[in-house]
């Protein structure tokens, strides 16, 4: 099981605590994207080269650095520097929804162009030390985009292919698009790996029965409102008990991480109710006790209030 790129969310404080509380339940992750710029500045001072540095990522769930963009230039030098760093697979986003990023053909806004992804991969893949792997959607505007994409795909020694099956423009919304993700699947030479909308354990059973020949599942969103759920599709006998406690345990020490690790109290309090509107789903309380978390403006009530909501196990979680 991978872990998604989430950009703000899934970066290595996330990824360490997780491993600390969950060893081994998730496999690997894909880091948020570093975005390549003219002149990429490759140290601490970016944020996003920070976020895979090694010495950072210490106890971290394993990485595998991502890049947005189409300088093939920079793309080369960026993946070889990460694969000096020890770092043997990069993975292009070929996927991002964000309109100003798809209108520069960044992320998913490359897909309706398989001849500039030709181009790139021709240039690229010959100079770069690390193995490539990619993760696309169906298309920016039209699933026909990942037809045409599919050959020249098929062309290049990809590590994998990682499909989230909706299109660019929908960003979240509707339905990932399964009938058109099982036409694709049979055409691919790459393994493929499945992402998108895996909430449950029940979710995954399903993606995995319809489609036996998927070599993995990458999951973003569920393991943030559920951190058990990667537990749950492998073994889903715990006791309901034993996953109100770890979950409450899990949330109490990515606090303290961001307690430790966050600059500002103004960062700590930010960050901590970002995970919070995702986390407490997973616990025993109701939308409007959570809501209460999120009208504080002190940092040490916010603390306290998670904290007391954490470790109470009086009714069954949430879901
Ligand atoms: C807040 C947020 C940030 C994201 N950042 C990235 C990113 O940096 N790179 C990427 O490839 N996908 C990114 N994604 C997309 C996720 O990796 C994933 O494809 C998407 O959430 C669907 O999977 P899920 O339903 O399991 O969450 C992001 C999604 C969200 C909601």
């Amino acid at each position: 099981m991978i872990l998604a790129p989430m950009q703000g969310l899934t970066e290595v404080l996330f990824r360490r605590v997780y491993e600390e509380c969950f060893p081994g339940a998730i496999t690997s992750a894909v880091a948020p994207f570093i975005a390549l710029t003219r002149n990429l500045r490759f140290s601490t001072d970016n944020a996003q080269i920070a976020d895979v540095l090694p010495e950072n990522n210490a106890g971290s769930i394993p990485v595998i650095p991502q890049i947005l963009g189409k300088e093939s230039d920079e793309f080369i030098t960026l993946s070889n520097r990460l694969y000096d760093l020890g770092y043997n697979e990069i993975n292009w986003n070929m996927g991002c929804p964000m309109r100003a990023i798809a209108a520069k053909h960044r992320g998913s806004g490359i897909l309706p162009y398989p001849d500039e992804v030709r181009a790139i991969l021709d240039k690229i893949i010959p100079a770069m030390k690390p193995s490539l792997s990619v993760k696309v959607r169906l298309g920016l505007k039209d699933k026909n985009d990942i037809f045409r994409l599919v050959p020249v795909l098929n062309d290049y020694p990809l590590a994998s292919v990682t499909i989230h099956p909706r299109l660019g423009r929908q960003q979240y919304t509707g339905q990932p698009d399964l009938d058109t993700f099982d036409e694709v699947l049979p055409l691919l030479k790459p393994p493929v790996i499945y992402n998108g909308d895996i909430l449950t354990a029940a979710d995954a059973r399903r993606i995995q029965e319809r489609f036996p020949q998927v070599a993995d599942l990458m999951i973003g969103r569920g393991v943030l409102y559920n951190p058990l759920l990667p537990l749950e599709i492998e073994n889903s006998e715990m006791e309901i008990d034993d996953l109100a406690a770890a979950t409450g345990h899990f949330i109490q020490r990515l606090m303290e991480e961001i307690m430790l690790r966050m600059p500002t109290d103004e960062s700590r309090i930010r960050k901590t109710k970002e995970y919070w509107c995702l986390f407490w789903k997973s616990l025993p309380i109701t939308e409007m006790q959570a809501r209460e978390v999120l009208r504080e403006s002190d940092l040490q009530t916010v603390i306290k209030k998670i904290s007391y909501f954490s470790v109470r196990k009086d009714t069954l979680p949430n879901r």
